[in-house]
Formats: C-alpha cells, sequence, structure tokens
C-alpha cells in the first residue's frame, strides 16, 4: 500500500506559522492542495500568498466548536490533517491558578479532539491525522505538571482513536524544543534558558527546525503502516 500526497487535501489548522507551515510547503511540493486554518486572516493571507494557488484558508478558532464545524463545512474530503493551534500557559501545578492550568488541556488537548470530531465525516477511507503533543510528555523540562499532563493526554488519545477510527491512521507528534516561530514570539530570557537546556540535555546538542518537525509528520502522514505511535522528534531529549 502507498498513501501518495499529489491531489490530495491536506488541512494545517495553525499552518499560517511554525511547523504547520512547514508542513505546508512540503506537502504542496509533493503535489496536494492544503487548507489552512488559524485565527489571524492576515497570517493566513501571508502562507497563502507564500504557498501559491495551492493553498487556501479559513479563520478559525480551535476553542469556539461552531467555528470549528463551519471551517470543515464545505471541504468535501479530508486526506491528512495536522492542529498545530493551540494557545495555553505553561507552569507549576503549585503556582498556577485554576483557569491557566486548565489551559494546556482546554486549547491543545481539546481543541484538537474537537477538530478531529468536526472532520470526522470528511476523512476518506486511507486519511491519515498526526496529533500534536511535545517530548514534555515523557520528560518534563521543569515545573509544569499541567503541561506534561495534556501532551500525555493527546498522546493516549492518539492511541484510543487508532483503534476507533481505523482504516484512519492516527498518530502522534511529539517535538522537543523548536528553534522557530513559537520560540521567537517568547520573552527572550525564557526562549535563552530553553535553548540551553535542550543544547545541555538533548543527545543532539541542539533545538530542532520546524522543517525537521515537518518532514516527521510528513513521514507519519504516508506512512500507511503506523497508526497509534507517538513520534519522538527531539534530539535524543528524552532519552537523558
Ligand atoms: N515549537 C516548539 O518548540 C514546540 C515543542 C513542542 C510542542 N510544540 C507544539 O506545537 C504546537 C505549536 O506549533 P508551532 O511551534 O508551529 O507554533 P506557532 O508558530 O505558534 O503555531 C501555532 C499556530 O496556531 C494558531 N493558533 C493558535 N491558537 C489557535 C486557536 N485557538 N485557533 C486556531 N488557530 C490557533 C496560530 O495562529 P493565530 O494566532 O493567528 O491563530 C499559529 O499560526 C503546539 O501544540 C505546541 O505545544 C511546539
Amino acid at each position: 500500500m502507498t498513501f501518495e500526497l499529489r491531489d490530495r487535501t491536506v488541512v494545517l489548522i495553525g499552518g499560517g506559522s511554525g511547523i504547520g507551515l512547514a508542513v505546508a510547503r512540503r506537502v504542496i511540493a509533493d503535489g496536494a492542495r492544503v487548507v489552512l486554518g488559524g485565527r489571524s486572516r492576515e497570517r493566513l493571507d501571508g502562507a497563502v500568498a507564500e504557498l501559491g494557488p495551492g493553498a487556501t484558508a479559513r479563520a478559525v478558532d480551535t476553542a469556539d466548536p461552531a467555528s470549528v464545524e463551519d471551517f470543515f463545512a464545505d471541504i468535501d474530503t479530508v486526506d491528512a490533517l495536522l492542529t498545530t493551534a493551540a494557545t495555553y500557559t505553561v507552569g507549576s501545578f503549585k503556582d498556577l491558578d485554576p483557569d491557566a492550568a486548565r489551559s494546556p488541556f482546554e486549547s491543545k488537548f481539546w481543541g484538537q479532539y474537537r477538530v478531529v470530531k468536526a472532520a470526522l465525516p470528511k476523512f476518506s477511507a486511507d486519511a491519515a491525522v498526526v496529533l500534536v503533543s511535545g517530548a514534555a510528555s515523557v520528560r518534563p523540562a521543569g515545573p509544569a505538571a499541567p503541561y506534561v499532563a495534556a501532551n500525555a493526554a493527546i498522546e493516549g488519545l492518539a492511541r484510543g482513536l487508532a483503534v476507533e477510527l481505523a482504516p484512519v491512521r492516527v498518530t502522534a507528534i511529539a517535538p522537543g524544543t523548536v528553534d522557530g516561530n513559537l520560540w521567537a514570539g517568547r520573552p527572550d530570557e525564557a526562549r535563552d534558558a530553553a535553548f540551553a537546556h535542550i543544547r545541555r540535555e538533548a543527545v543532539l546538542g541542539r533545538p530542532g527546525t520546524e522543517d525537521e518537525i515537518a518532514a516527521a509528520v510528513v513521514h507519519l502522514f504516508t506512512n500507511t503502516y503506523t497508526t497509534g505511535s507517538t513520534l519522538y522528534v527531539d534530539g535524543g531529549y528524552a532519552l537523558r
């Protein structure tokens, strides 16, 4: 069996930047069409302008179930799906107030859950879903218990959905720290500390790139004998 990306529809919610945009570049080069989603129209328009005629985009907020339903309403078929969209607070069990502590679950876990649910009627028989977790699921970098737990839950969701939705394949990707758009938008002090930590602790001694994560996502989209697995693309961070 094979899964060719040519003429397929790849939905990338959060694809206006970062890892999602890097996946868009790769799958368009392989002949797919992409539908990007995100909250900022300006960001989406910039991505579509860069990607060319193979790309379209529409605004969506994964926090809003009606918005997610609307997003899929006029998409006929979904062949591959990735949701990097998430907005949350990372902090310690001791310090976070209840809303902030819930935010990784509310945004990253339930956001992806509702996207898969809304896409369900549109999946082709051999569709592939890649959920996004993070290597913190198995190796917390510091005090961040709610974020760690939400990532572990996402990996569990991939296993559960792999069983329920087969032959649709469902996997999870767990990036380590990536030198890209997400960290560029965080305070210098936090970024410097995170990059110093990954340089010290990862076997490969550096942060990853968005394109390295994207290459692994494309592998999970197209490998027809992988489902339920979590792929750690973390430079060996989880090994130490
Ligand atoms: N980068 C890393 O080091 C790293 C490491 C481990 C895990 N991850 C995971 O990777 C994901 C982030 O991907 P990224 O690194 O590519 O970051 P990114 O560039 O910030 O991408 C996130 C995208 O999602 C969109 N978005 C955010 N909240 C949204 C919402 N509620 N509804 C719709 N769109 C939303 C953002 O656009 P708008 O603001 O315009 O909506 C943005 O384009 C997160 O799940 C993160 O936990 C990243």
